[in-house]
């Protein structure tokens, strides 16, 4: 699928006719209408634009990438931060049929719309949204899951304010188990990551994880350019040893 114009015409997103198109075309084939969850997924973008959310959902291609990924790990609980709207965590649900998820969200306006698709895609007693700021929630699922309560993270998508993405990282890796697969959103930018002198926090923020990771022993790390109906722009991936 791709989301058929609803989603990502926002000035920061280069648009480029070819990069949509392979999108367009790869995705009737790889992921067609009769797909169970097709509809669901623009259901929650239609849902997100008419309650004013920010069209900055991931790109249905990533979004699914981190579903499959999820099932070729087997992974039993999944983190998020950033609901949004859910659509990430939306595929990553109904992708996979044991795995939970827990979301992170700041904004009310956010989860409120987020429970809304969750429960038109019928995934929300899979999906648990914590609502505040992700380093004042943390701690309570830290516990969850040191205790044993919650299974150990086995994939963790850090998609929300990108000046904490190392905070966010940092504190994470402990409740990972091993192999677990962590994504950074954002992190190419259009290029802007090389730019050292660039004020914008969201550079900034995109350069201290990247740089961070690089020297942490807890992980191996890579970085991903990535074209498409979303522009140009790249995640990080680090793998928990
Ligand atoms: C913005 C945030 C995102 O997470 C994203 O994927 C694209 C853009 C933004 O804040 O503009
Ligand atoms: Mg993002």
């Amino acid at each position: 699928m791709s989301t058929q114009g609803l989603a990502f015409t926002g000035a920061f997103h280069v648009q480029n006719k070819t990069w949509t198109a392979v999108d367009s075309y790869t995705q009737e084939h790889v992921h067609p209408t009769t797909a169970p969850n097709h509809s669901t997924l623009l259901d929650a973008l239609r849902n997100s634009r008419d309650k004013g959310l920010p069209d900055i959902a991931t790109a249905p291609v990533v979004a699914k990438m981190y579903a499959l990924q999820c099932k070729a790990n087997k992974v039993k609980h999944a983190l998020e931060f950033g609901t949004l709207g859910g659509y990430t965590s939306i595929w990553l649900a109904t992708v996979n049929p044991e795995l939970q998820v827990t979301s992170l969200e700041i904004s009310e306006h956010h989860r409120a719309v987020a429970q809304e698709n969750l429960e038109n895609a019928g995934v929300a007693d899979r999906v648990t949204i914590r609502l505040g700021a992700a380093l004042d929630v943390l701690p309570q699922l830290a516990k969850e899951i040191e205790s044993g309560a919650k299974p150990k993270l086995g994939f963790v998508y850090i998609d929300a304010d990108k000046q904490n993405n190392w905070n966010y990282m940092d504190r994470i890796i402990a409740l990972c188990e091993q192999g677990a697969v962590i994504y950074v959103d954002n992190i190419v930018r259009g290029g802007s990551i090389i730019d050292a002198g660039n004020p914008e926090p969201r550079v900034q923020g995109a350069r201290q994880v990247v740089e961070n990771a690089g020297k942490d022993e807890r992980v191996d790390s890579v970085v991903m350019q990535f074209v498409g109906e979303k522009g140009y722009d790249g995640m990080l991936m680090a793998v928990v040893r």
